[in-house]
Parts: C-alpha cells; sequence; structure tokens
C-alpha cells in the first residue's frame, strides 16, 4: 500500500465529472487499498477517487470513524467502499456544522444538508447493496457523493461567506 497524494482546491481536477467503474479488476483493488491508507494517514473520514487524481465513481467512509461528539476517533475504522454510487433517499433537513474536505485543508463551514442519505453501490467483491447513513454519516454520503459530480461543499455557500473563506484559505496556503 502506499499513500497518495491529495488533489487540492483550487486544482480543476476537482471539477472533473467522475466515470463510471466498469471492471472491478486488481487495479481499483490496489486504489482502494492506496486510499484507505491515504485517509487513515490524514485522519480524514471520507476519501473519493478524484481527490487522488483519478476521475473513477468511488468513493470510501470510514463508518465507525465517528465518536459520540462527531469527531473522528482515529482509532476504530470500519472502511465502507461504494463503487457506482447511487443516492436513492434524502431525507430531513437539518444544520451540519464544521463540514471539511481533504482537498480543502483547514478551511471549514457549516453547511446544510439531509439527515439521512440512502445510497446504493457496489462493493469490492461486485456485489450490490443499500446503506443508509444518519446524522455524520449521511452527511459523508452527501459530501463524497457530490465529489463525484465535480463538486464541493464550499459551493454550497452563499457568495459573500464563500469568497471570505476562500480568501483565506489562500493566505494560509501562501504561508505554508
Ligand atoms: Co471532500
Amino acid at each position: 500500500m502506499s499513500i497518495l497524494n491529495i488533489v487540492t482546491f483550487p486544482d480543476s481536477k476537482l471539477r472533473e465529472k467522475s466515470k463510471e467503474i466498469e471492471k472491478i479488476d486488481e487495479n481499483i483493488k490496489k486504489l482502494v487499498d492506496d486510499m484507505i491508507e491515504t485517509m487513515i494517514e490524514n485522519k480524514g473520514l471520507g476519501l473519493a477517487a478524484i481527490q487522488v487524481g483519478v476521475p473513477l465513481r468511488l468513493f470510501i467512509i470510514d463508518w465507525r470513524g465517528v465518536g459520540e461528539d462527531g469527531e473522528n476517533d482515529h482509532k476504530n475504522h470500519d472502511i465502507k467502499v461504494f463503487i457506482n454510487p447511487r443516492i436513492l433517499n434524502l431525507e430531513k433537513k437539518f444544520i451540519m456544522e464544521n463540514e471539511g474536505c481533504l482537498s480543502l485543508p483547514d478551511l471549514r463551514a457549516d453547511i446544510e444538508r439531509y439527515y439521512i442519505a440512502e445510497v446504493e453501490a457496489f462493493d469490492l467483491s461486485g456485489k450490490k447493496f443499500k446503506l443508509k447513513g444518519e446524522d455524520i454519516l449521511g452527511v459523508a454520503i452527501q459530501h463524497e457523493y457530490e465529489h463525484l459530480e465535480g463538486k464541493l461543499f464550499i459551493d454550497k455557500l452563499s457568495p459573500v461567506k464563500r469568497r471570505f473563506l476562500l480568501k483565506e484559505y489562500k493566505k494560509k496556503r501562501k504561508n505554508d
């Protein structure tokens, strides 16, 4: 396994629409292994293939890596792999505080999301499954799915708020 470079905003790659995976072969399995290692190393809750520069419809979510306070406890992992996912249902709108993304380091913002997201996808063995995510896991499904469409969570902010946060983001990135 190896740790991959994460594509960061404003790289235009993040705006690409990802393509369906036609065959789950050794390359895909290797990619998933590397994505898992990369996500854990960077203390992420989810990661989409496009974030490591691969425009394929695939993302992973650490299903158990969330403590009671909603923060990733980074101790227990239950990595779910979603291949060619489809959102089946979204329910109950609520406000999620402090959403972040490995492709926008150190930028966090309150984003309005649905409370429950139900998704259908294929796992690494090619088996179709359905899964319902609530609260932060529902948010994670919506967030990762949007990566496949070339969307980012900052797109949901008001133009004023976005301009402000991106100015800060660029300033910080320049100093790093
Ligand atoms: Co993200």
